[in-house]
């Protein structure tokens, strides 16, 4: 129990705060008030009702903040403007029960000046829309979510990289619906654990997300746990599309294959030029001095019978020189628009006639309002020659040899398909056909070049060339011509 003179004391003390208090019960009935020094100390009596002594209203107030407290019986604080009798301008009430038991007896309400607090709620709030801002305007699509994994931040890269609408997401959507599978499980697996970077974070992590329409798209993530002491609240991540990335990251791998590829066929072409005009001296004697010899003596049948035989083989060595020669060769300049229909007949007229052709079913499809194309004649010509007698020696001269043209007006270029029914190519050996002296045929028949020598001048041709093929049903060989080559040669593709 206090003393009087305690008690003396708390009423002084009261009293002498700057700030209004006062006591109503339950029905708003004033029970005591402070003495300050308010102009309006006058107005408040014990036994008034307290909307009508301090607000002159004949009914309680429709925010009143008692009421909130008789209802959650806890304390409860309202910024307003209309402190209890105006002492402060700009004030704020807070009010708190007083229990008898269970029952709440009174409430305490009181003001004070809300200068300080509102400068700082006005600070918060500007802070608050900065940081708002901030997130929304990132480039990064930022994602929190707490820690059952409902999503509380999505800001508009987000909502641009997954497709969905910020309304669609926040407070709704679970973390685990946007990595598919057991992702977000994995992604915080891996920040809990100190592998991938300090424990609670996450670098530059490769991982997919699905987006609204089910695509499912690579971002790189960074991604923290925000703690609060030691306890996880929140998890936090930064995240960007790594599709363009990856996109031009596959054109540079492409590119430098083939610049590989181009570096490899041209030092080879330099190598077989010098070798290819060393060999033309002698093989020019072999042949000239065996015909002397078949021409000056009488030879016998055996020894003139060999003697065909060294001219025939001189005369194949000097084709492979030809080829050798044809493999090394610089751009062409003769670049004339042609009928890439019209350069397949003849190569085809040149070659139907042949022994090898006489069981070979040839099918055409050309395309006859094919756009003409800027190409060196003789060289395209011998790019067909040598797809079709491959073709020819692979079906063993029994088959169907399929030639069809088409005009891909979306890429404007010029599409030339030549397949037939032999064996097909093993998928170990296809990367190989484009390489020069890469041959399977047996010792003598083939030199390995004709592939090489027509990539190389499709190539020139600033086209593409591939082989598509299947053990058992045949091959394609499936080639782009541009309508408008780049200057100088262009790219190519095997
Ligand atoms: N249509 C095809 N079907 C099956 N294999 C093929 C076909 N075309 C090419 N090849 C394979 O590719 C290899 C290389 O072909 P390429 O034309 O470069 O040389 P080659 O035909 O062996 O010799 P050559 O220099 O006399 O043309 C062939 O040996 C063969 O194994
Ligand atoms: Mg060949």
């Amino acid at each position: 129990m206090r003393t009087d003179m305690e008690k003396e004391y708390l009423v002084n003390a009261i009293d002498a705060f700057k700030r209004s208090i006062i006591i109503i019960s339950t029905d708003f009935k004033i029970l005591a008030a402070n003495h300050t020094e308010s102009p309006n100390e006058a107005q408040v009596k014990v036994g008034d009702l307290c909307y009508q002594a301090l607000y002159s209203r004949s009914t309680p107030c429709t925010n009143c903040l008692a009421l909130e407290v008789i209802k959650t019986r806890k304390a409860a604080l309202r910024p307003g403007r209309e402190g209890i009798m105006a002492l402060e301008k700009v004030s704020c009430l807070y009010s708190y029960p007083i229990f008898s038991g269970e029952e709440i007896h009174s409430l305490v309400i009181m003001d004070f000046a809300m200068s300080t607090l509102e400068r700082m709620e006005e600070r918060i709030h500007r802070s608050n829309g900065f940081l708002s801002n901030l997130i929304k305007s990132a480039v990064d699509g930022i994602i929190a979510a707490d820690m059952t994994g409902k999503i509380l931040i999505f800001n508009d890269a987000a909502c641009e990289i997954s497709g969905y609408d910020v309304d669609e997401v926040i407070n709704i959507m679970s973390i685990r619906e946007i990595y598919p599978g057991d992702g977000a499980r994995n992604v915080m697996r891996m920040l809990r654990c100190n592998e991938y970077g300090d424990k609670g974070t996450l670098r530059s992590y490769r991982v997919d997300i699905k987006r609204k329409t089910g695509e499912i798209i690579p971002i790189s993530l960074n991604a923290a746990i925000v703690y609060d002491g030691e306890s996880e609240v929140a998890t936090l991540g930064f995240f960007h599309d790594l599709r363009d990335t990856l996109k031009i990251e596959a054109e540079l791998e492409k590119t430098q294959v083939q610049l590989l590829q181009a570096e490899k066929m041209s030092s080879l072409g330099k190598l077989a030029a010098g070798v290819a005009h060393q060999l033309n001296n002698p093989l020019g004697g072999i042949t000239l001095f065996s015909q002397l010899i078949m021409e000056d003596y009488e030879l016998p049948e055996g020894a003139r019978k060999d003697l065909e035989r060294i001219l025939h083989d001189a005369q194949r060595c000097s084709n492979i020189v030809k080829e050798l020669l044809e493999f090394s060769r610089q751009t062409s300049n003769e670049m004339r628009p042609q009928d890439i229909n019209h350069a397949l007949s003849q190569t085809l007229f040149l070659l139907e006639n042949q022994t090898i052709f006489h069981d070979i079913v040839i099918e055409k499809d050309f395309n006859p309002s094919l756009p003409l194309v800027p190409i060196d004649k003789q060289q395209i010509n011998h790019v067909f020659m040598n797809i079709i007698l491959n073709a020819a020696d692979a079906m063993e001269g029994r088959g169907t040899l399929s030639l069809s043209t088409s005009f891909l007006p979306e890429k404007n270029r010029v599409c030339i398909k030549i397949s037939d029914t032999g064996p097909g190519i093993p998928e170990n050996i296809l990367p190989k056909i484009f390489d020069p002296f890469f041959t399977t045929k047996e010792q003598g028949k083939g030199t390995g070049l004709g592939l090489s020598l027509v990539y190389g001048i499709i190539e020139d041709h600033g086209g593409h060339i591939r082989a598509e093929s299947t053990v058992g049903i045949g091959t394609k060989f499936i080639i782009e011509l541009l309508l408008d080559p780049p200057s100088g040669g262009g790219t190519k593709s095997g």
